[in-house]
């Protein structure tokens, strides 16, 4: 039987990441150049950039870092430039950087918050996926997209995460919307919906691992968080030609939280 670990669905594809340089970005870089493919990691922080990097060569893989903020378009469009020069081609595109201002009711939340959540979570998925989108469509065999959204948005809801919420919401929609726009023009785009992954960005103020996972035992269906390979895998999959019919769907990686 195959496994995981020995597919190569990505073989002689180029792919690029953003958010790579830590938890789950950097988990989906590593399994897309496990699979094959070059990978070109994308984030603000050259260190941890370079750390993913470091990871993936170590394997045997090959990637490049590029330093990049999605929120300002001219980075992006440099990032993909720099992708294409590189490689030859983009053909596989995961827009996973992202962060979270939350914890406080919507009314006590600055308004740098919100902008910083905006400007990152939904300007800088819609400023990628146009850069993306220009250069696959000019592709013959155009490309695959893969936004992550999070069960936040469209699917749950959460005291505390109200403007992430939105932001996260944004990005399901915004995805649908451009599968429609683009599934013509061969680039075929989706989206994976994480509930609480094994990283950081999950653990409440004050809270340790053991904490979250004490909590994920009654919280959640299945009694613990999802790790950030289980997120990859959906991502993974949607990026493949397993799934060349799936065109703006939002897949659920949740643990059974929203099931
Ligand atoms: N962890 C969860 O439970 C969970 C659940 C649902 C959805 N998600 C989503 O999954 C994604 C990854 O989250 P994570 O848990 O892996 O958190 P993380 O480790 O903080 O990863 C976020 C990455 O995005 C990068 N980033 C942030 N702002 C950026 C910008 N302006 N330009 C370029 N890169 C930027 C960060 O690197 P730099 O700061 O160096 O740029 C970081 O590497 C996020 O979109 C998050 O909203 C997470």
């Amino acid at each position: 039987m195959t496994t995981a670990a020995h597919r190569t669905r990505f073989t002689d594809r180029t792919a690029l990441v953003t958010g790579a340089g830590s938890g789950i970005g950097r988990t989906i870089a590593r399994a897309l150049a496990a699979e094959g493919a070059n990978v070109v990691v994308v984030g603000r922080g050259r260190e941890a950039l370079d750390g993913t990097v470091a990871l993936i060569e170590e394997a045997g893989g090959k990637a490049l870092a590029v330093t990049a903020d999605v929120s300002r378009a001219a980075d992006v469009q440099a990032a993909v430039a720099t992708t294409v020069d590189r490689f030859g081609s983009l053909d596989v595109a995961v827009n996973n950087a992202g962060v979270f201002r939350g914890g406080a009711p919507l009314a006590d939340l600055s308004e740098e918050d919100w902008h910083t959540q905006l400007g990152i979570n939904v300007t800088g998925v819609f400023l990628a996926l146009q850069a993306e989108i220009h250069q696959m469509r000019t592709q013959p065999n155009g490309g695959a997209i893969v936004n992550i959204a999070s069960t936040f948005g469209v699917h749950a809801r959460h005291p505390g995460a109200a403007a992430y919420a939105a932001t996260k919401a944004a990005v399901s929609v915004l995805t649908r919307g451009a599968a429609l726009d683009h599934i013509r023009d061969g680039v075929r785009i989706n989206a994976v919906s994480p509930g609480a992954v094994d990283t950081p960005m999950s653990l409440r103020p004050g809270e340790t691992d053991s904490d979250r996972a004490d909590r994920a035992r009654t919280a959640l269906p299945l009694g613990r968080v999802s790790t950030t390979h289980e997120v990859a895998a959906a991502v993974l999959y949607l990026a493949s030609d397993d799934a060349t019919s799936v065109v703006g769907t939002d897949l659920v990686v949740d643990s059974g939280a929203t099931a």
